[in-house]
């Protein structure tokens, strides 16, 4: 009897994990289609049905959370026109300089290179008619949105919670970790079974989120290269086995760059992917846009290789429909 009901309960694990499906993160909320991070960008992401929204977080000059991807307000704002002298001595406009009022003051654009070209060029162009309704918002704005849809829709989508750039604000005089953990209770969200992942880039901040700051709710560690300075962190050592090891005690899984997971030549998971599967991490890479497909690759093999050959766990993308699609056909 015994022997008969454990093997149901092993059956039935097994078939869930063979059809499981993996999340679909809104990368900046719909942001293949709508200027990232803008409300606009969030209630259209929510309209695909998701798994989770994400939200890149950084603290305004008077300490309120916003939702931006950068220190930097430059690349996606009109910040340059509108406060011209308030530019620091290496040329870039910082939020942290500047109030909320003075945040929301700013429109919101596509995302611009230092030419001032649109870096997806094909993607939203509403800036040619003048349109004005796309602004910063604060991750209370959005955390309330996203839950009131959840309401009115009768569904629910998580929210994926980025702290960016700790030791910065940290060296600014602010701690952005401990006031995103007052709005997380604040809202009822610091549960080990909210609809909730809070990641990171800096790992010393991943720990403290988890030991001293008293995070319950799922976390993920993100992993850069070290070239690219993102953090204090050494990310080849966290990549290594004992780092992964180091990341298992206090993180569900990791967030890696896709091309940290397979050789694209030969279709070869990679050892980071081996060893945190090994450790039962889960494994969510960023960033899958169907305008900036790895070399060689289109769509559909690009979906085969990250679903059906690494049966990754999550995906970060700035399309979440067309993987939402993707799944309905698994
Ligand atoms: O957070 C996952 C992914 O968004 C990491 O890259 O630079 O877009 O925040 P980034
Ligand atoms: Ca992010």
């Amino acid at each position: 009897m015994i022997r008969t009901l454990l093997t149901g309960i092993l059956l039935s694990t097994l078939c869930t994990n063979l059809l499981a499906k993996p999340l679909v993160i809104a990368h900046r909320g719909a942001s293949g289609y709508l200027p990232e991070h803008t409300l606009p960008a969030v209630i259209l992401a929510h309209g695909m049905n998701p798994d989770y929204i994400e939200q890149d977080l950084v603290l305004s000059k008077d300490g309120v959370l916003v939702v931006l991807h950068d220190i930097h307000l430059d690349t996606v704002t009109d910040v340059a026109e509108r406060f011209a002298q308030r530019k620091r001595a290496d040329g870039r406009f910082y939020a942290i300089d500047f109030t909320l009022e003075e945040l929301k003051s700013l429109r919101v654009h596509e995302r611009r290179n230092e030419q001032n070209q649109q870096v997806f060029a094909l993607r939203y162009q509403g800036h040619k008619t003048n349109a004005d309704f796309f602004r910063i918002a604060t991750f209370e704005e959005q955390l309330i949105l996203i839950q009131e849809l959840n309401r009115s829709r009768g569904v629910n989508i998580g929210i994926y919670p980025e702290i960016k750039s700790p030791a910065f604000h940290r060296a600014a005089g602010q701690d952005i970790s401990k006031i995103f953990m007052a709005q997380l209770e604040k809202h009822g969200l610091n549960k080990a079974d909210a609809k909730v992942y809070v990641q990171c880039f800096d790992f010393a901040e991943t720990r403290r989120l988890r030991q001293e700051l008293g995070l319950k709710a799922p976390l993920i560690q993100l992993l850069a290269e070290n070239s690219w300075q993102e953090s204090g962190s050494d990310y080849d050592y966290l990549k290594s086995p004992p780092g992964l090891q180091e990341i298992a005690k206090v993180a569900d899984g990791i967030g890696p760059w896709i091309p940290q997971l397979v050789n694209f030549d030969n279709k070869a998971p990679t050892t980071l992917f081996t060893q945190a599967k090994a450790l039962g991490l889960q494994i969510h890479p960023y960033t899958l846009r169907a305008d900036q497909l790895p070399q060689g690759m289109d769509w559909q093999s690009t979906m085969a290789l990250l679903f059906d050959w690494l049966k990754v766990d999550g995906i970060f993308t700035d399309f979440p429909d067309k993987v939402v699609a993707y799944n309905a056909t698994q």
